[in-house]
């Protein structure tokens, strides 16, 4: 949604330089920026993501500073980090606790994203944008994993890289070029950790385009109505929306820093403390829990479908399951966007919810007897949802009655009198 421009260069220095650079009009349109009125506290989370995302970086070019990616040294080179470098353990624990709240942050996003009907138009590519920054986090937290070298960290890089020998034809030669060799070894590590430092970058990147895609379109909101009258349904980013975002960052980094100072190896598995040693396979091998219920989805696929394998089935489940994300602007035929106004749909999106957390606990839990049972029921029920029930209903069902503005969906009337988001000057 552009909007016109209300920087006014003041010095000369300004002047000079908004006509050669113009950077701080960029900032400057970037604060003025409409945004509309009603959004709840499900849209800071785009603001916290991007502190976690600052936050990842920082500590781990730290972290980089100290480390040491060889099979013989990775190990005790975090030890090191641990106990040896000033601040080294705070920067350990909030770059690994970092990780799991930059999970939790955007799966609450996507979930905001799923629930208020964003991903529709026009902001197919802003979600599109997003299930490409998704996938680069999840190549990202799979790769920082495995350089400690502790068991899970070899162990989870074996069953996850022998995943990809189930593609037919060039399955081994893809297996070959991330090993590196013919296991998982020294080259492994290297690559992985090259990967690991280059794709934060990256994601950086994806990011700028993401934040330009959303100031184009203009954001969604919680009514899915959108903006109509600038003056009447949007107020500026700043100062409303620092400050409300502001106050939610502080929030989720009181809950960060729990889990820092008080439980900094809960989420983590207990086996990443004993070195890496290809002799000795662990009981059980569990990714991290940002993982679990794609790894549930992987293991649910327990019987041959026709010439395919169950070991292939388990793979193209399980990357579909992120895959059929890009699509989904186009399976949900809906004409509106927020589930406030599709009471049938909210329905079927509460057991979405809960069929993903169903499947995030079965993907902790052994891959037998019951546990199999279940995750085959909440994984056709996670493509139900998006293949079948979101097509159909955006068809049958009634929704309710739309505010015809945000302004109205704020206020009982449009009419009523709303404090004006430019304060009037006070009267001399
Ligand atoms: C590093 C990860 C990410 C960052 C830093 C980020 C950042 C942001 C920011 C700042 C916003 C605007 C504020 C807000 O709506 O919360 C936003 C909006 C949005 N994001 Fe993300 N995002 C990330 C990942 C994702 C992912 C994984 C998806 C979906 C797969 C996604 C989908 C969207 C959509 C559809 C919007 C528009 C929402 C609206 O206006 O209602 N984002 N993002």
């Amino acid at each position: 949604m552009s909007h016109p421009s209300t920087y006014n260069p003041g010095s000369g220095f300004e002047k000079w330089l908004d006509r050669r650079l113009p950077i701080v009009r960029m900032g400057s349109d970037f604060m003025d920026f409409p945004t509309p009125k009603n959004l709840n506290y499900w849209w800071t989370f785009g603001g916290i993501l991007t502190v976690c995302l600052v936050i990842q970086i920082i500590t781990g070019v730290v972290l980089a500073m100290h480390y040491t990616p060889h099979v013989d040294m990775a190990f005790a080179s975090v030890e090191h980090i641990m106990r040896d470098v000033n601040y080294g353990w705070l920067m350990r624990y909030v770059h690994t606790n970092g990780a799991s709240m930059f999970f939790i942050a955007v799966y609450i996003h996507m979930f905001r994203g799923l629930y208020y009907g964003s991903y529709k138009e026009p902001r197919e590519v802003v979600w599109i944008l997003g299930v490409v920054i998704f996938l680069l986090m999840m190549a990202t937290a799979f790769m920082g994993y495995v350089l400690p070298w502790g068991q899970m960290s070899y162990w989870g890089a074996t069953v996850i890289t022998n995943l990809f020998s189930a593609i037919p034809l060039i399955g081994d030669d893809i297996r070959t070029l991330l090993w590196g060799g013919f296991s998982v070894d020294n080259p492994t590590l290297n690559r992985f950790y090259s990967l690991h430092y280059l794709l934060p970058f990256a994601i950086f990147g994806v990011v700028a385009i993401h934040i330009w895609g959303f100031h184009t379109s203009g954001n969604n909101n919680p009514s899915g109505v959108e903006v109509k009258d600038i003056k009447k349904d949007t107020v500026p980013f700043h100062p409303y929306y620092t400050v409300k975002d502001g106050f939610a960052i502080v929030v989720f980094f009181i809950l960060f820093a729990a889990f820092v100072f008080f439980n900094p190896n809960g989420l983590g598995h207990p086996d990443n403390y004993i070195e890496a040693n290809p002799l000795s396979t662990p009981a059980s091998i569990v990714p991290e829990w940002y993982f679990l219920p794609f790894y549930a989805i992987l293991r649910a696929i327990t019987f041959d479908i026709g010439p395919i394998s169950s070991k292939l089935g388990g793979v193209i489940a399980m990357f579909s399951s992120i895959l059929v994300l890009f699509v989904l602007p186009w399976l949900d035929t809906s004409k509106v966007r927020s589930m406030r106004f599709r009471p049938v749909a909210r329905m079927w999106f509460i057991i979405f919810v809960v069929a993903c957390l169903a499947l995030g606990w079965l993907g902790g839990k052994p891959a037998e007897g019951i546990y199999v049972m279940w995750a085959q029921i909440f994984t056709a029920y996670y493509f139900g949802f998006f293949l079948i029930i979101l097509p159909l209903l955006g068809l049958m069902e009634t929704p309710k009655q739309l505010p015809r503005s945000i302004a109205e969906s704020v206020l009982k009337s449009p009419n009523t009198a709303a404090p004006d988001h430019v304060a009037p000057a006070p009267a001399e």
